[in-house]
């Protein structure tokens, strides 16, 4: 059996430094290692991934001459969500430290599945078109362009690992006019415009501090986001839980708090893993009280 190639990558100025088998794009062995370089479509055409090989050779994959010009490559340049290494790299790019590197795009969407998971709460999956990727850090949101100019804001459930679609929990607000569609007459296949992403609530991955995550209903969405990164990150903060209902209905995912405890437990426990999980079924939050990494309630 042919030895399984191992390429190290460095990127500059961080000094940040990944090993690679040359299967997987720089980009995506990248953000596999939880460095998260800037990209858009994903597929060569945009250019938002260009950067420079300073050291080094690549395979530039599917790159598009209107994204990569020859004269971008006899200068070194090359798209990271196409190009592979054929040798150890050394790439000159920057990373996305906050939510100012990533770039706020309107894009279609087309409805995938809707999953009502309470009376007043739906799980809406929206998929994007084949070409091209929405980037976001967990915890961010869209918003919805309606068609006569009204904007309505919805967190993004999902971790940006998985970016093929984005995953959002609608609560219906009675006499409202957007989520009475999404409850009553929207349809799979319907196609959405959003703008985003948005906001500023996402995980500083710089810090060692514990985090207490606090949600109310749907507010769970932004901090499913970033629970599902941090575990995909291998992130060992410990984390506290506290998801707030107005009954045990609006507690809409109730198995999935648990599967992250004991994915926790399980996978990183000797690391100091620690969640613990509050289930409130009153309107208030309990008070928040500190507690010993490793302790669960
Ligand atoms: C940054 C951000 C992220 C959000 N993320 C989510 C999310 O992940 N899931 C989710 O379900 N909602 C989320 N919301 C709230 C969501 O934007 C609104 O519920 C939605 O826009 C309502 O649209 P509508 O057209 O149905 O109601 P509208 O026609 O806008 O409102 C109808 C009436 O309800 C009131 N109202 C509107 N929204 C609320 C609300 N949230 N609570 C109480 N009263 C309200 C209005 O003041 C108005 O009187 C988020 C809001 C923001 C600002
Ligand atoms: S060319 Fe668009 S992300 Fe690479």
């Amino acid at each position: 059996m042919a030895p399984v190639a191992s390429f190290r990558v460095t990127l500059q100025p961080s000094g940040h430094a990944f090993t690679t088998d040359g299967n997987d794009s720089v980009l995506q062995a990248a953000l596999d290692a939880g460095l998260t370089l800037p990209y858009g479509c994903r597929n060569g055409a945009c250019g938002a991934c260009k950067g420079k090989v300073i050291d080094g050779l690549v395979d530039h994959g599917l790159a598009q001459d209107q994204a990569l010009s020859t004269a971008d490559r006899a200068s070194g340049l090359a798209l990271f969500c196409c190009a592979k290494p054929l040798s150890d790299l050394v790439l000159g790019c920057r990373e996305v430290g906050t939510a100012k590197d990533i770039p706020v795009k309107i894009m279609p969407c087309r409805v995938q599945k809707i999953e009502r998971v309470a009376d007043d709460v739906i799980v809406l999956s929206l998929k994007l078109p084949a070409n091209e990727r929405l980037q976001f850090l967990a915890g961010q949101y869209i918003e919805f362009l309606l068609k006569d100019g009204k904007r309505r804001a919805f967190s993004i459930a999902n971790a940006p690992h998985d970016d093929g679609f984005l995953q959002l929990h609608v609560r219906r607000i009675a006499g409202g006019e957007f989520t009475r569609h999404v409850f009553e007459s929207m349809k799979e296949k319907d196609i959405l415009r959003f703008q985003g992403p948005y906001g500023s609530f996402f995980l500083r991955e710089e810090s060692t501090k514990p985090m207490i995550l606090l949600a109310g209903g749907t507010g769970f969405a932004p901090i499913k986001a970033l629970v599902e990164h941090a575990i995909h990150n291998h992130i060992t903060r410990p984390m506290e839980i506290y998801w707030g209902a107005r009954n045990r209905a609006g507690l809409y995912l109730p198995e999935l708090p648990s599967g992250w405890a004991s994915a926790y437990d399980l996978g990183r426990g000797a690391a100091g893993w620690s969640i613990a999980r509050y289930w409130r079924t009153t309107p208030t939050f309990p008070r928040i009280r500190s507690m010993p990494a490793g302790r669960r309630p």
